[in-house]
Parts: C-alpha cells; sequence; structure tokens
C-alpha cells in the first residue's frame, strides 16, 4: 500500500514569510516607513488571544509595524466602530483585521463594512469579496489563499480538476470555491445539509475541508490520488489519557492510505493564514503608496 505525502505547510509558511520580509525591507527603503498592521481583539477568548499574540509577533519578525487593541467584551458596537474609524484615518496602518469572532451584542457585518477596503487584509468587506467574484483583482482571505498557494505547489495547474470544497462559511468556503473557479476547477460547495456526502467527495481531485467538526472526512470517502487540504482545528479530548489534542477535520491516518498529498494538523494550513496576512499587507501597504 502506497502511503501518501504530508504537505509541510510550516516550511511553506516560513518561506513566505522570509519573503515577505525581503519585500518589506525594499518597501521601507523606498518609501522611509514600514509597512504596518493593526490587529483588534475583543474580549479574551483564549484561542483568539494565542493567534493575536503570534500575529503580533510575526508582523515584527517581518519588519512591520503593529498595533494591537485588546477590548473588553463589553465594549458597545459604536465605540468599535470609532475605533475602527481612527485606524482608517491613520497614515501609519496599511492594514486592519478585527479578530472573529465577536461578542453577540456586536454586529459582525457592520464592523467589517466599517473597514476601509483598501485596509481590509481579511479580504472580508463584500467590496473585496465582490472583486474577487467577479474576477478582479483585490485583497483575498488568508486561509484560502494559503490553501491554493499549497495546492498549486503541489500540483502545478489546478485547470480541470474536480475540487470540493466542505464547509460554505464566508471566512474559508465561499472565497476558496472562488479561487479554485478562478483557477479553472469544476468546484462543488457540501454542507451541513448535502445529500450523501461520501460520494460528493469521492468525485474530488481536490478535496478542501472546511467545517470544523473532528475528523469528520473518513479515508473511505477520498478518491484514491485526491490531494486533500484540511483547514480544520478541533480540540479533541483522548479516551484514553484524558488528555486534549488538535485534530483537523479529517481522519489523517485512515486518509493517508488514499491520497496523494495531505496537509497535516497541525504544521499545514494553519501556519499559511499568518504567513498570508503578512504578505497581504505588504500588497496593501504597496496598493496605498501607490
Ligand atoms: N477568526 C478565525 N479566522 C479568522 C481570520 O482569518 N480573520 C479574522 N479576522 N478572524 C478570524
Amino acid at each position: 500500500m502506497t502511503i501518501g505525502k504530508i504537505i509541510d505547510g510550516k516550511g511553506f509558511a516560513a518561506t513566505l514569510r522570509a519573503q515577505v520580509a525581503e519585500g518589506v525591507a525594499a518597501f521601507a527603503e523606498k518609501t522611509a516607513r514600514k509597512p504596518g498592521l493593526a490587529v483588534v481583539l475583543v474580549g479574551e477568548d483564549p484561542a483568539s488571544s494565542v493567534y493575536v499574540r503570534n500575529k503580533g509577533k510575526m508582523t515584527l519578525a517581518a519588519g512591520m509595524e503593529s498595533f494591537e487593541f485588546k477590548l473588553p467584551a463589553t465594549i458597545g458596537e459604536e465605540e468599535l466602530l470609532d475605533l475602527i474609524e481612527e485606524l482608517n484615518a491613520d497614515e501609519r496602518i496599511d492594514g486592519i483585521l478585527c479578530q472573529l469572532p465577536l461578542p453577540k451584542h456586536i454586529d459582525e457585518a457592520s464592523v467589517i463594512a466599517a473597514i476601509d477596503p483598501a485596509k481590509d487584509v481579511d479580504g472580508f468587506h463584500v467590496v473585496n469579496a465582490g472583486r474577487l467574484a467577479t474576477g478582479q483583482e483585490t485583497l483575498v482571505p488568508c486561509t484560502p489563499l494559503g490553501c491554493i498557494m499549497l495546492l498549486k505547489d503541489e500540483l502545478g495547474d489546478l485547470g480541470g480538476l474536480e475540487a470540493v470544497v466542505i464547509g460554505r462559511s464566508n471566512i474559508v468556503g465561499k472565497p476558496m470555491a472562488q479561487l479554485l473557479l478562478a483557477e479553472n476547477c469544476t468546484v462543488t460547495i457540501a454542507h451541513s445539509r448535502t445529500r450523501d456526502i461520501a460520494s460528493v467527495v469521492h468525485r474530488a481531485d481536490i478535496v478542501v475541508a472546511a467545517v470544523g467538526r473532528a475528523e469528520m472526512v473518513k479515508g473511505e470517502w477520498i478518491k484514491p490520488g485526491a490531494t486533500v487540504i484540511d483547514v480544520g482545528i478541533n480540540r479533541v479530548v483522548d479516551t484514553e489519557d484524558g488528555k486534549s489534542r488538535i485534530v483537523g477535520d479529517v481522519a489523517t491516518a485512515e486518509a493517508l492510505a488514499h491520497v496523494r498529498a495531505i496537509t497535516p494538523v497541525p504544521g499545514g494550513v494553519g501556519p499559511m493564514t499568518i504567513a498570508v496576512l503578512l504578505r497581504n499587507t505588504l500588497v496593501a501597504a504597496h496598493a496605498r503608496a501607490g
């Protein structure tokens, strides 16, 4: 039995960060200022706090300026919108990221809509989502763009391949489908209401799993030789030793017997997201510098 390849997202992300750092140095030389990224965190969700800390560190390591805003979970929507307005007007800031999810009393769509599309390094603003959907150049959501980079590195031209995206979120599933379509794939989006998901997944040359359900995608669903991108980050408690560990949306050990290549969790897509965020911030800085 052949075993598939494990895609080294961690290594790819390190290379991308090094390239961005070079680009940042060249930008600073030319413009006499560093690109700046502002990250807004509302509340103290532990997972979000870890992400935000890592983003800050990596931003500085890439040679950019990092601005962090930690706000209490009780902050009102108006106050948050005021902060976004300040960041929009701040010349030192090229990228604004407001960590999601936000507390229930704040309307996420209103907050995203308040971000200047030119500084929307998450690519969540409807203007940027619309540009992506209509094939225009734009800031693209970090996680799906990272997935496409890994896929193109592994497979080269994706044209004509059958791609199945599992999950239809605005953050991953929908932009992922748009990016695959732009690469000339035949794209299907599967979701919680999809009938016979196993047979839908089985036609795919490319499977992108982004549902947030631990090891939901079984090995036998995968067509032999398919490439699998696992976006899931799920914490599970081991019934034997009681310890918690992180697993993806795909049953990786089973899938390895079927795939051509698969991203591991952790160390696959996760590190790509921050690397692409830094890349998007540099892209936004260049666009703003004209
Ligand atoms: N929460 C989970 N993923 C993301 C992301 O890519 N961007 C933001 N802003 N929040 C998130």
